[in-house]
């Protein structure tokens, strides 16, 4: 049996982990707490923890883990921005799951466009007061504007497919664009320029983090919509704030926000809410935020249990190969991929 602590447990997590544990001989203690350097003693006698999003697995988490003989730090998400993967080299393995379901991120991104230039989150609360008005509800078509898409991975393509259809065209900036796609790429300050919505769907690196600052507000359009279902400081929520103010941004869409951690996730309601930045975005009346829900359907959620799963039977059992464990070696797993380098550095 390989014991596994699982951290920041929320309701919808336990039914498909329990399944898919009981069918592997692995059992989980679902822990409320999130992973910090406080909880991580929370850990000790288990194989491997269970982290997603919001847990920290920094340098000083990974050293308690390592010396509580905690062998796996199993993700069950795909971004791994949170996890120091160069400071657990030769001290514990790390996996991910690289893709569960793009088409739910791709398709809450859409559906907060939708929702957005469409003013349909108006127009619901309307009518349940009875109120039928059309004023203030303007909105503008799709066909023919222009989206640019930074990050062309799995969940940026489904998003093109997605706009294609709307009749959208379609531009794209990539750091690692994918020959023979049929995407049409340019450079990101062209992107920005050209674009009437701009969507991200690119990981939160050193190079990506406030990749819309001041600076590129500036470039863009006025009026643009942008839309994050990435990773919050990918945006400079300080800068889009004032480009919303200066009547510059037309719409902003977040389903994520650079300081969310201790925030969504959780029923704040009745609470004071201290992050003055946030409270002012959301009373923005072109600001729609989703609390880090993209990821959120029945398909992906099995998906996720699959697969976080199947890595941690991977890890400990057979040869200790898993095709999703993270290169610690380089600290960068697409250049580790490319090279064709082991999956496992140690
Ligand atoms: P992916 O790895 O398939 O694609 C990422 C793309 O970004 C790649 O094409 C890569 O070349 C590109 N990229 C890397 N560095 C870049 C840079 N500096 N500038 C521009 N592009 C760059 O990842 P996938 O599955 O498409 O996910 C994208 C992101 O979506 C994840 O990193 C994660 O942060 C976020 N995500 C959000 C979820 C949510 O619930 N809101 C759920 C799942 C993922």
């Amino acid at each position: 049996m390989i014991r596994v602590a699982f951290y920041d447990t929320k309701a919808y997590d336990q039914p498909s982990f329990i399944q898919y544990g009981k069918e592997n001989d692995v059992e989980f203690r679902f822990l409320e707490t999130k992973l910090t350097e406080d909880t991580v003693e929370l850990a000790r006698g288990y194989d491997a923890v269970c982290v997603f999003v919001n847990d920290t697995v920094n340098a000083a988490v990974i050293d308690k883990l390592y010396e509580y003989g905690v062998k796996m730090v199993a993700l069950r998400c795909a971004g791994y921005n949170n996890v120091d993967i160069r400071h657990a080299f030769k001290k514990v393995h790390v996996a991910h799951v690289p893709a569960y379901s793009p088409y739910a991120v791709a398709e809450h991104t859409m559906a907060l466009l939708l929702t957005s230039i469409r003013r349909i989150h108006k127009a619901y609360n309307r009518t349940r007061d009875f109120n039928f008005s059309l004023n203030g509800l303007t909105g503008f078509d799709l066909h023919g504007k222009t989206v640019g898409v930074v990050g062309t991975g799995k969940i940026g393509r489904v998003f093109i497919d997605i706009c294609k259809g709307f009749g959208m065209n379609v531009i794209a900036y990539d750091k690692f664009p994918a020959a023979d796609s049929g995407i049409t790429y340019v450079p990101l300050d062209e992107l920005f320029e050209k674009s009437d919505v701009i969507s991200f769907h690119c990981p939160l690196t050193e190079e990506t983090k406030h990749m819309v600052n001041a600076a590129a507000i500036e470039r863009m359009k006025k009026g643009v919509v942008i839309l994050n279902t990435s990773r919050g400081a990918l945006i400079d929520a300080e800068a889009l704030l004032e480009g919303i103010k200066a009547r510059k941004v037309g719409a902003a869409c977040l389903d994520v926000y650079e300081e969310e951690a201790d925030i969504f996730f959780e029923d704040r309601s009745g609470h004071i809410m201290d992050d003055d930045l946030l409270s002012r975005l959301i009373t923005m009346p072109n600001v729609i935020v989703t609390s880090h829900q993209a990821f959120l359907t029945e398909e992906a959620l099995n998906n996720i249990a699959e697969t976080t799963v199947g890595n941690i039977v991977s890890c400990f059992k057979n040869d200790g190969i898993c095709d999703n464990e993270l290169c610690y070696r380089c600290g960068n797993v697409e250049h580790c991929r490319k090279n064709g380098r082991p999956h496992r550095c140690f």
